[in-house]
């Protein structure tokens, strides 16, 4: 007992404890071993303590010395391990018959080789309308990049950034590396400002590597004013997440598709020495500087929840909806300039729906609300109103009967995809 109370608090003690209650099973020792693991190569080092103590607890009732069947084992301490930390990711596996694999560098591929990976993992369509569309199933990292500079540029980067809108489909990008994400972020991005896109903390080496946009890179960029959609599936994970996130986060892209798979920046099987053990472990992660979290084990929620089946053709809508909203924006200014009564309110609306956000706008209605909230707050006039109409449905909006009969509606048509009305007070439109 005293030894129990003593091992709470420092782990040598845990160490003395383990050895004396199970000196002659192997169990205690594989499990110092694992905690010795943890220890040097979890991501999330602040939460070793509870870990420690559910390994002493199971130690405790004696759990851990009774399961003589290794499998067993693997799998209880999965659990513990799992439970005491919150996170799926640590698996302890019993492999006997696993043939070792030393941890190694990739070796680099010669050139004609990385130049049929890339051929065969990037995919730019120009469709109609000139939007692009680039399927990219891989996140192409620095130093390929840097290897294949002029090709890249000449067959993908210029050739996007002459569409006038782009659908950057990550739905089948399931490898990648992390080094290729502030590019990317930057082809989106301008020059002038430049964004900590994500922090990238790896344990082993205890380096925090920050990722920011560049101020050069070595092609025409897309910038950041353009449309960008981005669709992810249940399979995109990893790095392309990474790209998902900032893009999503920074307000960059509107993300249509699935949830993502919620991968990992970097996990490693690590063999439990003097023993044909293995323990899984998340050795390095990325924190958002924008959200404070990750991407990591969760995934990316999608701004726009659809099928991965159906993403393209939602993509392709909604960029038909945006790619109307600033004649929209246009004909309600010329509208408010024209008919709004309250003239004094005016030259501050127009300068207001200038800098009106609508980047994530993705439906009419939607634009309607921006827009409303916009011009109320600004004229503090609640009758100042835009209403959507879609085809073929009558004025059936019940908030549309409480306007007063001395109110008349102007509708306008400004354009196939969105009608919008504007209530205006009666002086505001006689016809002197
Ligand atoms: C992009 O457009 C410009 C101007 O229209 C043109 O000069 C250039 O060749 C185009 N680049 C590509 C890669 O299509
Ligand atoms: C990791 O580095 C920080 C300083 O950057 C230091 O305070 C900390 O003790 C280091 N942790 C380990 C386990 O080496
Ligand atoms: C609306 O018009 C009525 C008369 O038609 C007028 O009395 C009233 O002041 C106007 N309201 C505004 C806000 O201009």
């Amino acid at each position: 007992m005293k030894a129990l109370v003593m091992a709470h608090h420092t782990p040598p003690l845990l160490l003395m404890l383990l050895l004396c209650t199970g000196s002659s099973s192997f169990q205690p020792a594989l499990v110092i071993e694992m905690a010795k693991i943890l220890s040097e190569n979890y991501c999330f080092p602040e939460n070793l303590v509870g870990m420690q103590e559910a390994i002493q607890q199971a130690i405790n009732r004696g759990e851990i010395q009774q399961i003589s069947d290794r499998k067993t084992l693997a799998s209880v301490l999965t659990n513990r391990v799992q439970a005491a930390l919150n996170d799926p990711r640590l698996i302890v596996s019993y492999e006997p018959n696993a043939v070792p694999v030393m941890p190694q560098k990739q070796p680099s591929l010669p050139t004609e080789q990385l130049i049929r990976l890339v051929r065969n993992s990037v995919k730019l369509d120009i469709l109609d309308n000139n939007v692009g569309y680039l399927r990219m199933d891989r996140v192409i990292g620095e130093e390929t990049a840097a290897k294949l500079g002029s090709l890249l540029r000449d067959n993908i980067w210029d050739k996007v950034a002459n569409t006038s809108s782009l659908i950057l489909d990550l739905r089948y990008s399931t490898a990648g590396e992390m080094s290729g994400v502030p590019f990317i972020i930057s082809y989106f991005s301008d020059a002038e400002t430049l964004i900590h896109v994500d922090s990238v903390y790896d344990r082993p080496s205890n380096i925090t590597k920050e990722l920011w946009t560049m101020p050069s890179i070595k092609m025409v960029r897309y910038g950041k004013k353009k449309d960008l959609i981005v669709l992810t599936s249940k399979r995109t994970m990893g790095a392309a997440e990474a790209v998902a996130y900032a893009l999503k986060n920074l307000k960059r892209a509107i993300t249509v598709g699935e949830r993502s798979a919620g991968g990992s920046v970097k996990v490693e099987k690590i063999r439990i020495p003097q023993s044909d053990f293995y323990i899984t472990v998340p050795v390095a992660r990325s924190v958002s500087p924008i959200t404070g979290h990750s991407w990591e084990v969760s995934g990316i929620p999608p701004t726009i929840n659809v099928i991965a089946k159906e993403a393209v053709a939602k993509a392709k809508s909604l960029l038909a909806v945006r790619g109307a909203i600033p004649k929209v924006v246009q004909s309600i200014a010329d509208i408010i300039e024209r008919f709004y009564a309250f003239t004094d309110r005016v030259p501050a609306l127009l300068e207001h729906l200038k800098y009106t956000d609508f980047s994530t706008v993705v439906s009419e209605e939607d634009l309607v609300v921006t827009l409303n909230q916009d011009l109320q707050t600004v004229s503090e006039d609640p009758r100042l109103m835009i209403k959507y109409m879609p085809d073929n449905t009558e004025d059936e909006d019940p908030a549309f009967d409480n306007v007063p009969e001395d109110f008349d509606s102007l509708k306008v048509l400004v354009d196939t995809t969105i009608k919008v009305e504007i209530l205006s007070n009666n002086t505001g439109l006689s016809p002197h």
